[in-house]
Formats: C-alpha cells, structure tokens, sequence
C-alpha cells in the first residue's frame, strides 16, 4: 500500500529528507551572511539523487548545487521531490531566481522547512512554484522551529532591524564577574573557555564595552578552536579606547561604535590604528544600543553575541534587546564582592521576572554552562 494513505508515514519520511537538508544547511555556518544558510536534497523513487548546500555569499543557492549534484550523477530530477530548508528565492540577487528554475527543471514537488522572511520574497517563490504546476508543502512543529532557529539571525535582522542577540557571562559561584579591584581573568577552567571561543566563532560578531578593554585588554579573537574571527565590536561614546588596545589587531575586524560629535583626532588615532569608527546617536550620555544595533544589522551582522562587561551586559537586558543567555559559572570559586548583573530591571514580583525556556545545562571542566532563550525576545 502506497505512504500516501497513511499521513503520519509521509510526516516522518518529510522529517527524515528535511533533517538531513538541515544539517547540510549548518556546513554554511558563518559563511552566508547576511545571507541565510539554506540546504536542499532531492530525492526521486527513494532515493536521494542530489543535495547541496549555500556555501557562501554570492555562490549559487542550496537548490542549484542540489540540481547540479544530481546533474553530476548523470541523475535527472524531473518528477523529484525537493526537499528544502527555506523558500526558494523568487528574485534577482547575486543568483537568478530558484523558483523559476526548479519549475524549468520539472520537479513535480517541493517540501519546505520555513518561508523566507525577506519581503523580497516572503510567498512569491511558493506562488512561482505553484503557478508553475509544482506541489509545495510547507511543514511545520519541530521542523520548522529547527530551520527557524539556525537562521534566527537573518530572520531577526528582516523582522526586527537588528541582529539576534546572545549574552555572555562568566561568574563566580556567587554571581559575581570580576573581583573587587576589576581582576576578572580565569574565573572559569580552559574547557569552558574553549567552548566561549567555539561561540565566538558562530557569531558574525562579538562585542564588549570600553569599560572591558581598558580593564582586560582582551583580544577578542578565535584561538583555542579552528574557526573564522568575528567582528569585533567595542561600545565607546566617548573614544577612550586606546589606538594601542589589542582588540583592534590587524586584520582589519574591529569596529568601534561611538556617539556622534566624537573627537576627531582620537578618531583617527584609532583609525590610524586599523579600527573602523562608527558614530550613531547617544541616549543617556551612552551610545544607543538600539541604534548600535541597526548599524550592525546595516553592515550584514546577523548574529551577535555580547562578551561583557558588567555594564554593557546589563543594558542589553534593560533595554529588552537580549535574546539568548549563556552563563559560565564557576562551581569552584566563591568571591564574596565584585560586580554581578545589577541590570536593574525594577521588578516588583517574582512573576514578574525574566525567564529561560529551552534550557540546556552542561558540565564542562569545573564549570557549570546554563544557557536558553530570553522570554523578553520576540517571535522567531
Ligand atoms: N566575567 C565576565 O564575563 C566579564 C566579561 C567582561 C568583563 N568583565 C570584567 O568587567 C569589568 C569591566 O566592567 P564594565 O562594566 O566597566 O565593562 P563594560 O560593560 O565592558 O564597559 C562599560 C562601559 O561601556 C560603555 N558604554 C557605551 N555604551 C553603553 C551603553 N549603552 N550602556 C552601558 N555602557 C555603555 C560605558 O562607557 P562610555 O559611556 O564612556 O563609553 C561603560 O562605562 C572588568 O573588571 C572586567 O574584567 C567580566
């Protein structure tokens, strides 16, 4: 008897397909912004006769290195189901549209994870495909959350202008993130710091305050792991960064974001110095977050994750601009003072407070990570 008359049967061979066009989609890992990363497999009588995934901005989408794989198998994918983890493109980009081309290709159906939320595209590469004669699937539940969550940056950056936004802290058993004379190097082991450089690495950048760099000097680049360094981005309104910092390195990837009306000749010390300088505008003698945040957004960073300190991570909560939290606390080290997270939120009721959903906690070395969701982030 043929699956279509038993639906849960088609359900569970579309989550099959569409895990493995998921996993493709990860090899694009840091590579596609601001492009989001897409993986496709087609499969026709069975079998899978062609996949691919979006390698790299500018480079030809998850569908054309699919049909071109299953082309490169001598493989012909008229009659084939495609499966494919966001909605094909149905504009001009760097690429022609894929909807048009997988309706000239003859596929008889398309099964997708998530619509694209870029209003470019948002159900016209679905109306392409279907005025083209193609059946679409869209799927939904755990699938679609999945897909939602590896692009949570592109679709935040179409839905809300900015970036999607991870904090960072490492703490003493007692919450506390530095020592009271500002000492805050090694409060957690080197595994747990070798995991915050594999998060380094998946972010397009990373940011901390002046307050950080003028007190740690950090250099903000991946080191303990292999990987691509992210942006790295210092919140300065008043330019006391030192052109000399280590955070401006050499390569080029360091942004300073400052109020406007900054000194100019500290502008070109740092400049000089291979930093680019950003300036948007100020709320409460501060550079404006919201506003640092669209800069960011405007240069293609997706994905963000914020390193500290004290301050700066505080401010992202204040303001409701934090979406995901990764604590790093030290099971082994009780400081007794020093800075915590005083974001000073002002809640009057426990109820009242922010929560964690999808929380994952692990030990890594001697330190406990707990990480999930921020119930103040909107909508994926
Ligand atoms: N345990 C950890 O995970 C961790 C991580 C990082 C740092 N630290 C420790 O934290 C300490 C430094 O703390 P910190 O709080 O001074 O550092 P910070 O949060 O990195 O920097 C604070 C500074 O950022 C600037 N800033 C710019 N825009 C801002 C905004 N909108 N909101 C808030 N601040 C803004 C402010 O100075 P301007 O307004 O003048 O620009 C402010 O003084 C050090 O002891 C360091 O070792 C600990």
């Amino acid at each position: 008897m043929s699956a279509e008359f038993f639906p849960e049967v088609i359900t569970i061979i579309h989550t099959e397909y569409m895990s493995r066009a998921l996993s493709l989609a990860r090899n694009g890992l840091r590579m596609t912004s601001p492009n989001p990363m897409v993986g496709c497999v087609i499969v026709k009588d069975g079998r899978i006769i062609g996949s691919g995934w979006h390698k790299k901005y500018g480079n030809p989408h998850a569908e054309i290195e699919a049909i071109n794989d299953a082309h490169s198998r001598g493989e012909n994918v008229r009659g084939s189901a495609v499966y494919v983890t966001l909605e094909p493109c149905s504009h001009y980009g760097k690429t022609p549209p894929c909807a048009n081309r997988l309706v000239a290709e003859g596929v008889s159906h398309v099964i997708i994870a998530m619509r694209d939320p870029n209003p470019k595209v948002n159900g016209k590469g679905i109306d392409i495909l279907r005025e083209g004669g193609v059946k679409v699937t869209e799927l939904d539940g755990e699938i679609q959350q999945s897909a939602k969550f590896l692009n949570r940056g592109f679709i935040f950056v179409h839905k809300y202008g900015r970036p999607f936004v991870s904090l960072k802290a490492a703490m003493s058993l007692d919450g506390r993130m530095n020592l009271a004379n500002g000492s805050s190097k090694w409060i957690t082991g080197v595994e747990a710091r070798t995991e915050a450089h594999r998060m380094r690495a998946e972010n397009d950048a990373v940011l901390v305050g002046v307050g950080t760099v003028l007190s740690d000097d950090p250099e903000l680049t991946v080191r303990f792991v292999d990987g691509v360094n992210p942006l790295r981005v210092v919140l300065d309104s008043r330019l006391r960064t030192p052109p000399s910092a280590k955070v401006i390195g050499h390569d080029g990837k360091c942004l300073i974001i400052t109020s406007e009306g900054a000194d100019r000749q500290q502008k070109k010390a740092l400049e000089d110095s291979g930093a680019t300088v950003a300036e948007v505008s100020s709320r409460g003698g501060h550079v404006d977050i919201e506003s640092a945040l669209k800069y960011l957004a405007g240069r293609g960073i997706l994905t963000l994750m914020v390193e500290g300190g004290p301050e700066v991570l505080s401010a992202f909560l204040r303001e409701r601009l934090a979406d995901y939290v990764r604590l790093f606390i030290s099971s082994a080290k009780i400081f007794g003072e020093g800075s915590g997270l005083d974001v000073g939120l002002g809640f009057g009721d426990v109820g009242e407070a922010f929560t964690l959903t999808g929380i994952k906690t692990r030990i890594l070395g001697g330190d406990i990570i707990t990480e999930g969701r921020l119930s103040c982030s909107p909508d994926l």
